[in-house]
């Protein structure tokens, strides 16, 4: 089986070709992904109408892309797949409609993809294959869930944060320390030369019974950190140029709210591993491209698989991925009833 997949839920344009190789294993042919992130970064953020009016500019380039790098045309495809959501509605019916017409101007069977289950599912292109149940952390822009996954494909969320996802978390915490968007890998570059022990920011306690988090009090202890630092009235207006932090400061807020993000995010998963004792844990999404939580998850559950951080950031490999064990259980739809839907929850 061999599947062309398309992703366009946020920012990222991308396709890629994956196709069926041992057991649950998944072959990638090819992954073509076209960044809007210089576009948006202006911004400080992603500008909705502006991400679905690119992805209309690049996706049939980057389709035709994908197939060459793959060294297949549409004779080779058996399948298309396609991110039908969450994420932004202008952006998710780029790919959607694109999508449709392809299966049927081609002739193809069409899987409609839950962009959160495919992160957590990126993991099965590697040769590091989890094992069914499965407990999945995964940790995006937009989404932080703590998910069980069984073979039937069936998916239980046992957490999610109550408020900011734990990238918004990093992305705001940049801004307010003046780093460029996407903050994340800003934040982590600067807390390598930070002290993370310099300020001792919270972690949200839920209970003992709760696997959910919640960043939005860490966030404004840093802003509170912040405008203490700088004599900034809280009570006051201001805006980010009302201040200015020296670089080392910058540093040492970047790694002590890294720590405090980590721990919580650590804490949840290592709580959740050893209620449910799954067979493997994976670590998917964009935050988990951060080598800190990675150095510390390892700590806490040695045989954490996380997935490479090229695919844990938007790609379509991971939709390709997940396509193809849905293909396995007829998990087919009609282009006729595939419809984006930015709020897509469960399946
Ligand atoms: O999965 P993703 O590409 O898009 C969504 O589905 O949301 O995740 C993007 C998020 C952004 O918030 C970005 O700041 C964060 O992942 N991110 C990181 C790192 N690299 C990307 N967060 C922390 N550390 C990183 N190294
Ligand atoms: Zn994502």
């Amino acid at each position: 089986m061999k599947i062309l997949a398309i992703e366009s839920s946020c920012d990222e344009t991308a396709a890629a070709v994956v196709e069926s190789a041992s057991n649950t294993k998944a072959k990638l042919l090819s992954n073509v992904i076209s960044s809007q992130v210089e576009i948006h970064a202006q911004f400080g953020g992603v500008v909705p109408e502006v991400a679905a009016r690119s992805h209309i500019e690049v996706i049939i380039p980057v389709i035709e892309q994908a197939l060459k790098e793959a060294h297949s045309n549409w004779d080779d495809i058996d399948t298309i797949a396609v991110t039908r959501g969450p994420g932004l509605i202008g952006s998710l019916i780029i790919g959607v409609m694109t999508a449709k017409t392809l299966a049927i101007s081609k002739n193809k069977p069409l899987i409609g993809v839950n962009h959160i289950w495919a992160h957590a599912f990126a993991a099965f292109l590697t040769d590091n294959q989890p094992s069914f149940p499965f407990l999945a952390l995964t940790v995006s822009g937009g989404h932080t869930t703590l998910s069980l996954y069984e073979q039937s494909l069936s998916r239980k969320i046992i957490g999610e944060t109550l408020d900011d996802a734990a990238g918004e978390a990093f992305d705001k915490v940049a801004k307010l320390l003046g780093l460029p968007y996407p903050g994340g890998p800003a934040i982590s570059a600067a807390a390598e030369n930070g002290n993370e022990d310099a300020y001792n920011f919270p972690t949200a306690n839920l209970g003992k019974d709760s696997f959910d988090f919640s960043f939005s009090g860490l966030k404004t202890a840093v802003l509170r950190q912040v405008l203490e630092i700088t004599g900034v009235n809280p009570g006051a207006k201001y805006t980010q140029k009302s201040y200015r932090l020296d670089e080392q400061t910058v540093n040492d807020l970047a790694a002590s709210f890294q720590k405090a993000a980590v721990k919580a995010l650590v804490k949840q998963t290592q709580k959740a591993y050893l209620q449910f004792q799954p067979k493997s844990v994976v670590v998917g999404g964009g935050v988990a491209c951060n080598s800190y939580l990675r150095t510390k998850l390892t700590q806490s559950i040695p045989g954490a698989i996380f997935v490479p951080p090229v695919l844990c950031t938007d790609n379509a490999a991971m939709i390709g991925a997940l396509a193809l064990q849905m293909a396995e259980k007829d998990l087919f739809t009609k282009p006729q009833n595939l419809l984006a839907d930015s709020s897509l929850y469960i399946i």
